[in-house]
């Protein structure tokens, strides 16, 4: 099936493996390239959880598939050695031949510079209209439209209302959140969506490394168990309510809210937020219920009943097409 997606990222099944910390491994995105879609690289999760120089992550990549591979790339203000690092790596997958950027939390103007010098392009995640404007006035080529039932960083709207608010703006847009069944691929496709972007189905598969008892919290949960915490990086995130998350709260306490909100702090806040997260839930990732239970997941969980292999996935979904 032709879309807009399928054009810009020259792929043949309009859907993304998404990028996901810690869980896109590059055996997992090159299987998604491999089955007519495209796998997201996570550069932080490549380099810091799956210990591949990045380069030679890269390689590893296109040895296990010659179709197009896209990079996340997360544009947020952080620290001048995170973004020097995240420009670096942006230079290093051009150069090897990605042309296919997903931006996310920022302005993705350099990404747009750095990949139009080659003819690449970017696509950009937001949850509402004022985030899309600017990044299309910052060059970006398309629109990924997270919605209120995603994995990770979750929106406040749903895929249709989304996908409204944004429709006359002319470019394609990418419903992104709460898809794990073949028919929902398809319903968005109905209701004028480019393609999709998934995330939560692609960890329980053969091709992900992470943990079986995360994979299995997975297949077990279902959308009932899903919350959001803020205890992870100081903004809402889509978890499994597991015994831990329980015994710890959704919610950041009053010192630390003080400082995630103060003008002054909380750019350092976040950062400490972050940090400590990145690190637990590559430890939870890796070695299972053995650290914590602390599963990152959507609400696509409700469609996920067993671990399958990337091709056979793709096979169900493309064939909802037909
Ligand atoms: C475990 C996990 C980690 C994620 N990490 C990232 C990330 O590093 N960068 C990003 O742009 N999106 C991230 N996402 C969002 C996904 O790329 C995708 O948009 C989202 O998972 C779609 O919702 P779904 O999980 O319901 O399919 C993450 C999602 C999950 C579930």
């Amino acid at each position: 099936m032709e879309t807009a997606l399928t054009r810009d990222a020259e792929i043949e099944i309009p859907l993304i493996c998404g990028a996901m910390y810690p869980c896109s491994n590059p055996e997992l995105v090159a299987a998604a390239s491999e089955a007519g879609g495209i796998g997201i690289i996570q550069p932080l999760s490549l380099v810091y959880v799956h210990r591949h120089d990045f380069r030679k992550g890269l390689q590893l990549m296109k040895s296990l598939t010659k179709k197009p591979l896209g990079m996340n790339v997360i544009v947020e203000k952080s620290s001048k050695k995170y973004q020097d690092r995240m420009k670096e790596w942006t230079d290093i997958a051009i150069e090897e031949g990605v042309r296919f950027f997903v931006t996310s939390l920022g302005d993705p103007r350099w990404v747009v510079e750095k990949a139009a010098a080659v003819g690449g392009i970017v696509y950009h995640d937001v949850t509402e209209r004022k985030w899309a404007e600017k990044a299309l006035s910052s060059g970006a080529r398309g629109i990924i439209c997270v919605n209120n039932r995603a994995g990770g960083h979750a929106g406040q709207r749903t895929q249709l209302d989304i996908f409204e608010s944004m429709h006359d703006l002319g470019v394609p847009l990418v419903a992104a959140g709460g898809i794990s069944r073949p028919e929902q691929f398809a319903e968005a496709l109905r209701q004028g969506y480019a393609g999709v972007q998934l995330g939560t189905r692609f960890i329980a598969t053969v091709e992900c490394n992470a943990h079986d008892d995360y994979k299995r919290a997975i297949v077990r949960a279902q959308e009932k168990d899903i919350v959001l915490t803020d205890k992870i990086s100081g903004v809402p995130v889509a978890v499994i309510s597991t015994p831990y998350i329980q015994k710890i709260g959704t919610k950041a306490g009053p010192i630390a809210r003080f400082f995630l909100r103060h003008p002054r702090f909380k750019h350092y806040m976040r950062m400490i937020y972050s940090l400590i997260a990145l690190w637990k839930l590559k430890r939870a990732s890796l070695e299972g219920s053995g650290y914590k239970d602390y599963w990152q997941a959507g609400k696509s969980v409700e469609g996920i009943d067993s671990v399958e292999t990337v091709g056979d996935l793709m096979c169900r979904y493309a064939q909802a097409l037909n």
